[in-house]
């Protein structure tokens, strides 16, 4: 059995320049996801669920795991020195790490330290997401809001936690997709999906259909044609949405989806954050043979320009998005 640790070392000896900082960087995400993992398995029996009474600067009432999981992470990355700086869906700014060592950190990460946090009070699945850049400011200097407003297919690794029937760590740094699921009884990510692919068909398509009224018209069309029958595209789909990003992304991820937040009446840019949230996806998904779109571009080609700017998001299985994309092309006409 590989651990998580064994691997992230054995991948960085397959690069002859590496420093070993990402590793540090990784490694620290491995601690900060124990931490919240065994937190999260507690909820219900100690005060840490329901809503912390603050809002953060999305005005989303940020709930006291939200916020117990970003500070952990935080403190987890800060603790190595190999991280700058870091921006959270939960921080308002970008936040620079004030240690001396952290001055000369090479990377920035970006992160939902806690999504689907709505699920968490009724034992729903939930996750981490993350995404890692190298800084563009010189080391040594202070990092800027530059260091993050890079496009995602500049991002250096990719992934997520799911807290889920059990615990996962899923990653990448650009050479496939990694899954360790975590075995609690010696504290450790053992690998158990190595090299994970969308399957090239799949029939399960996510999307919150409560909003349909006010979707885009080639949304609608394009939950139409999931719907109808057909035996050659083995349609009708099959319906599945959990209603957390990381949960709708891993299932379809091994048993073949397409996951959509469009925009709507009341998110015309959609409601995913491009940085921390689609970015870090659209990597993973594109690094697993799948596709990541806004309806109409690659989610990797966009540049941001702001730190919470959200995205419509397509992603999954690489034929579905391409079938999406044709109905939202067509509706634009
Ligand atoms: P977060 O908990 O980090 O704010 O993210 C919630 C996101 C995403 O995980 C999920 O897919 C989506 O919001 C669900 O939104 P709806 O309730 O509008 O479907
Ligand atoms: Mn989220
Ligand atoms: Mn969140």
């Amino acid at each position: 059995m590989k651990t998580l640790g064994e691997f992230i070392i054995e991948k960085q000896h397959e690069f002859p320049h590496a420093t070993g900082e990402l590793s540090a960087l990784l490694s620290a995400i491995k601690l900060g996801a124990k931490i919240i993992n065994r937190d999260i398995n507690k909820a219900g029996l100690v005060d840490i669920t329901g809503t912390s009474g603050i809002s953060n600067i999305q005005g989303e009432m940020q709930m006291k795991l939200d916020v117990f999981a970003n500070e952990t992470l935080k403190a987890a990355l800060e603790a190595r020195g190999v991280v700058a700086g870091i921006a959270s869906e939960e921080e308002d700014k970008l936040v620079i790490f004030d240690n001396q060592k952290s001055h000369h950190g090479k990377y920035v990460v970006l992160m939902d330290p806690l999504d689907g946090s709505s699920n968490i009070d009724v034992n729903v699945s939930v996750g981490t997401i993350f995404s890692i850049y190298q800084r563009v400011t010189p080391v040594g200097q202070p990092i800027q809001e530059s260091d993050f407003l890079q496009p995602g297919h500049k991002q250096v690794a990719a992934g997520y936690i799911i807290y889920g029937s059990s615990t996962m760590l899923v990653y990448s740094t650009g050479c496939g997709v990694h899954a360790f699921t975590y075995d609690p009884s010696i504290g450790v990510f053992c690998l158990s999906h190595e090299s994970v692919k969308f399957p090239e068909k799949g029939n399960i398509y996510s999307i919150n259909e409560g909003f349909y009224s006010k979707f885009p018209v080639g949304v609608k069309q394009y939950i139409k044609y999931c719907q109808q029958e057909d035996q050659k595209t083995n349609r009708p789909y099959t319906s599945r949405y959990i209603g957390s990003l990381v949960s709708d992304f891993h299932r379809n991820l091994l048993k073949g989806g397409i996951y959509i937040y469009p925009q709507t009446a009341q998110y015309p840019n959609g409601k995913l954050r491009l940085l921390y949230e689609c970015n870090p996806i659209a990597f993973l998904a594109e690094q697993a043979g799948g596709k990541a779109s806004d309806g109409y571009q690659r989610i990797l080609d966009i540049l941001p320009s702001e730190l919470h700017q959200r995205s419509p998001f397509f992603v999954g299985v690489t034929q579905m998005v391409n079938d999406s994309e044709q109905f939202m092309q067509k509706d634009s006409q």
